[in-house]
């Protein structure tokens, strides 16, 4: 039987019209800053796809491009400039950055009551000892996904096959955490003979970046698999010359799970809905303040 599936767009409407009821709440506009520097096409187009998000729910964004040769100091002057601004209540860098800039250094700049991104330390910190923050929009996504697909988190088996700071480090700290309460193993590029690994996985979040990284002999019968990979696969066919492709392979893994989610149309809305839903919350803490 072809696994159900779980549908990202769906959810994300639901709860961005919560949001949008949200910031209607709010005397002043939640205002989110992004910062895009050079021109990745993938980049743009997630960039304009925040954009186009932030307004439908009546927030005010405002976009920072600039140039792929500027400066490291430059871009962490416009982020102390931001840091300060009574307007702006979120600061979104989009990565991956130029290599002449240190990623790290630039995420360390941003004031952790405005990374909606949930990327710097002090954020990912309480997060790890369960503290209040911004949590990581993807693996926030991925969290709300599981929930919505009616499965039972606690005590299942949880396979995360990724291991960057954006999403597999983060997702499988949720999982982790008391109130979900998975049990949770970490599989990289590192790790051998991945499917001996995935097979247990009763929820498979796969975020390694490559296509085709999941086969169906990969996967137990009944799992829940969240394809977190967005890959642009050559297609003439298509008016923008790719496709989209997950890192799971989809048409076949649907016949072996019981859930699953699609790309497009799975984890991208929801990484964006997770985004508003900071920026909201970085808007009424500020306003209490
Ligand atoms: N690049 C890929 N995913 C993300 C994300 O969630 N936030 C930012 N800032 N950059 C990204």
């Amino acid at each position: 039987m072809a696994a159900k599936i779980i549908d990202g767009k769906a959810l994300a409407a639901d709860l961005r019209a919560r949001i949008a009821a949200g910031v209607a709440k709010l005397e002043r506009k939640p205002g989110l800053a992004v910062i895009l520097v050079g021109e990745n096409p993938a980049s743009v187009s997630y960039v304009t796809a925040k954009e186009k998000a932030c307004a439908e729910a009546g927030m005010v964004s405002r976009e920072i491009r600039l140039p792929a040769d500027v400066a490291e100091a430059a871009l962490v002057g416009i982020i102390r400039d931001l840091n300060a601004d009574k307007a702006i209540d979120g600061i979104l860098v989009q990565l991956p950055l130029p290599s002449h800039i240190r990623g790290q250094a630039v995420i360390d700049a941003i004031a952790p009551e405005k990374d909606v991104d949930g990327f710097t330390p002090v954020n990912l910190g309480r997060m790890m000892i369960g503290e209040e923050c911004f949590i990581p929009c993807t693996p926030h996504g991925i969290v709300k996904l599981i929930e919505f697909s009616g499965m039972d988190i606690s005590g299942r088996h949880a396979v995360v096959v990724g291991r960057s700071n954006i999403v597999g480090k983060p997702v499988a700290q949720l999982l982790a955490s008391k109130r979900l309460n998975a049990t949770v193993t970490v599989c990289h590029s590192g790790t051998r003979d991945l499917g001996a690994f995935t097979r247990e996985a009763d929820i498979l979040v796969v975020a390694a970046g490559r296509p085709g990284t999941i086969t169906a002999d990969m996967v137990k019968r009944g799992a829940t698999i969240i394809d977190v990979g967005v890959n642009r696969i050559p297609d003439p066919t298509r008016p923008k010359g790719f496709r989209l492709a997950g890192d799971v392979d989809f048409a076949a893994c649907s016949e072996v799970a019981a859930a699953i989610t699609p790309v497009p149309g799975g984890v991208g809305p929801m990484t964006i809905t997770m985004l508003l839903w900071n920026t909201l919350e970085s808007a009424r803490r500020a306003q209490r303040r």
